[in-house]
């Protein structure tokens, strides 16, 4: 078997690796448009070949003329191949070691994108179980299961409690000293592992510069706070390329329990409806229990599960 990147020759076999079973994966439109804006590059697909046909095909994501891939959205191994485990880690593996070399200090994490009911579904449940098995030969070992939602206009602004003020906040400086006092005690895989990994005040740089690097409007930021003055919590509106975001909130230790949560979600929602967003996407792990149910509190349906298989944070 020869395992190598592809190039612009492969195109048409790119396009002919097509996943049947029901989950996410890099369709000809998206192969198409990703690599047509940079998403996608022929560095960031790699192929295995056997008797000059290709057998399995591997495709990362990333942001356009970015060293190394950030995520690996598609693991494609042929009907027919015998052992797809074997196959598909033996790839992942060559392609690793080549972003490595590219400087990649953490192996990009595979995020699969599932119906919310996946594991009633046997064919979901099989495609992702061999794909589960061959990521971990390569080392992406950490499961991480994230609850999708969205708000459209039809659930309506939630309504404010009246409790707290919000302010905006120009000082970079003051944000993150709310991110460092948010991430105490938070439910959040990611900023769970990052506080363990780097410490708080590494992990809350790396968290601002995330939203700052994102499309949405700094003017957005809030801080908000109680009648006394005191600080509360973040409310952090965003977006993405596809569109509107929560972002992020976050509620200090000592105000939590009082359901504030509900108030710093309503501002975002408000905040992001009153600039035209007629839908609302927001991701929260499945262990982050306060913010999922806040999350059907303000009117937002879980319409999916984003799966994600990483490697442990050096
Ligand atoms: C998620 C979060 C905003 C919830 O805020 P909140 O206003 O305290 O939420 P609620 O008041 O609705 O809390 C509901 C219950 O969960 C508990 N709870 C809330 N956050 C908790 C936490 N981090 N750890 C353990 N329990 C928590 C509350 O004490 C309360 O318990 P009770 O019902 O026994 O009284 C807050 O935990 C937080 O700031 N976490 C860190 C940042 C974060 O995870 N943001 C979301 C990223 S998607």
């Amino acid at each position: 078997m020869l395992i190598r990147s592809a190039n612009e020759a492969d195109l048409d076999a790119l396009l002919g690796c097509v996943v049947t079973a029901p989950i996410s994966w890099a369709h000809p439109d998206r192969l198409t448009e990703n690599l047509a804006d940079g998403h996608y590059t022929y560095d960031w697909i790699w192929v295995a070949e056997r008797d000059d046909r290709i057998v399995a095909r591997a495709v990362w994501w990333g942001v356009p003329d970015g060293a190394v891939p950030i995520a690996l959205d598609c693991v494609y191994v042929a009907d027919g191949v015998g052992d797809p485990i074997a196959v598909a880690s033996e790839l992942l593996a060559a392609a690793h070691a080549t972003f490595r070399e590219a400087g990649a200090d953490e192996l990009p994490a595979y995020h699969i994108f599932l119906p919310g009911s996946w594991r009633n579904d046997p064919a979901i449940v099989e495609a992702v179980g061999w794909r589960r098995t061959a990521a971990a030969k390569v080392g992406l070992v950490d499961e991480l299961e994230r609850l999708r939602y969205e708000w459209t206009t039809q659930a309506g602004v939630p309504a404010q409690s009246g409790r707290l003020t919000f302010r905006d906040e120009p000082d970079d400086q003051v944000m993150l000293e709310a991110f460092v006092r948010v991430a105490e005690g938070s439910l959040d895989d990611g900023t769970r592992k990052g506080v363990a990994a780097h410490g708080v005040h590494q992990q809350a740089r790396q968290e601002l510069a995330i939203y700052l690097g994102m499309p949405g409007d700094r003017a957005w930021w809030r801080l908000a706070f109680d009648a006394g003055g005191e600080l509360v919590g973040l409310a952090i509106p965003s977006a993405n390329p596809n569109g509107p975001v929560v972002g992020y909130l976050g509620v200090l230790p000592e105000h939590r329990g009082q359901g504030y949560v509900d108030d710093l979600l309503a501002e975002i929602t408000r905040i992001l409806a009153a600039d035209g967003a007629d839908r609302i996407a927001a991701d929260t792990d499945v262990g982050n229990a306060p913010m999922a149910v806040a999350f059907e509190r303000a009117g937002y349906r879980q319409f999916a599960v984003r799966l994600v298989l990483s490697a442990p944070v050096p």
